[in-house]
């Protein structure tokens, strides 16, 4: 059913483990046939943190990657140097075909500085001032996958984006600017806001489409939606019961058209697609 903004209809709840899994199956067939032609694809997870949240991740891709075919070597370091001499080697291993570095980084290093050691085409969670400068250009790129998975929600959903006003809440170089970009790129008109902006429930009501990258749990409540809305959460946020909360409060639901719940929406269509672009790029031939 396609969501026409304005529409009286509310509450819909946009769920992403069906396009997941149409995701990894696709992406598990596509790594199959890679690794027939004896090129397997390999994910390389480097990380220099002992965070438990940030574990808990490298642990569900490694086990993500499995069930796809795709094998994954995760390489611990403690430095930035470190994380700077393993990416160059990753760089120049013709067996890796992708490369993520998983944040928090040591003393108080920049994901997109030390992520220029990953070239373009290993880049696969768009990491790197290359990727996010291609992206922002209309060239080939991979896009953040959590920026790519708003847009593939939204697709899959039919939300129209031509001349809508979507609205991102959040401006980080992994979620908030890709994601706006690649609004931009659909020829919605976009309006990207930050912790400075004045009046935030003011310029959110404006949206057709409200993407909130906050990272601050209920961040958006049922006063920040204008009806008719559609609203993606992509906020993770940990709660004190050892829960996942979302940005969004979940009674936007009485307010907006449709919204992605937390868990449950964006967050598996990110790991599924994350995936997929390890296969892309063991796919070209290098
Ligand atoms: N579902 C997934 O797969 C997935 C993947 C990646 C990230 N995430 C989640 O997405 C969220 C955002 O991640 P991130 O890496 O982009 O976080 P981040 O680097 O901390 O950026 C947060 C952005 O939100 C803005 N912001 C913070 N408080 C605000 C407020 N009160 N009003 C308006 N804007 C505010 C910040 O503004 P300033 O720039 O002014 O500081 C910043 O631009 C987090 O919860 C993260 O866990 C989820």
């Amino acid at each position: 059913m396609t969501i026409q903004p304005g529409g009286d209809m509310h509450g819909r709840e946009l769920r992403g483990a069906d396009l997941a899994a149409r995701i990894r199956a696709a992406t598990a067939a596509q790594a199959a046939e890679l690794t027939a032609a004896g090129r397997t694809p390999r994910l390389a997870v480097v990380t220099a943190t002992d965070d438990e949240a940030s574990a808990w991740y490298v642990r569900s891709i490694e086990n993500a990657a499995a069930k796809v075919g795709i094998a994954c070597d995760v390489l611990r370091t403690s430095t930035a140097g470190g994380i700077t001499a393993t990416l160059t080697q990753l760089a120049d291993d013709p067996e890796v075909h992708g490369v993520i570095l998983q944040t928090p980084l040591p003393g108080g290093a920049v994901l997109a500085d030390l992520a220029r050691a990953i070239p373009a085409d290993k880049d696969v969670d768009g990491a790197g001032p290359e990727s996010l400068g291609r992206l922002a250009a209309g060239l080939p790129a991979f896009a953040p996958a959590a920026a790519e998975a708003v847009l593939a929600l939204l697709d899959d959903y039919l939300v129209e984006l031509r001349g809508r006003h979507a609205v991102v809440v959040g401006r980080s170089v992994v979620v908030g600017k890709p994601a706006a970009h690649l609004l931009l790129g659909r020829h919605a008109t976009v309006t990207i806001c930050h912790s400075r902006t004045a009046d935030l429930p003011a310029i959110t009501r404006q949206a057709d489409v409200l993407v909130a990258a906050a990272g601050r749990a209920g961040l958006i409540g049922p006063g920040h939606v204008s009806p008719g809305a559609t609203v993606i959460d992509v906020g993770t946020n940990a709660t004190a019961g050892g829960g996942l909360a979302g940005d969004v409060d979940p009674a936007v639901a009485t307010v907006a058209a449709a919204l992605t719940p937390v868990p449950g929406g964006v967050g598996p269509v990110t790991t599924a697609l994350l995936l997929r672009h390890v296969t892309q790029a063991a796919a070209v031939p290098g």
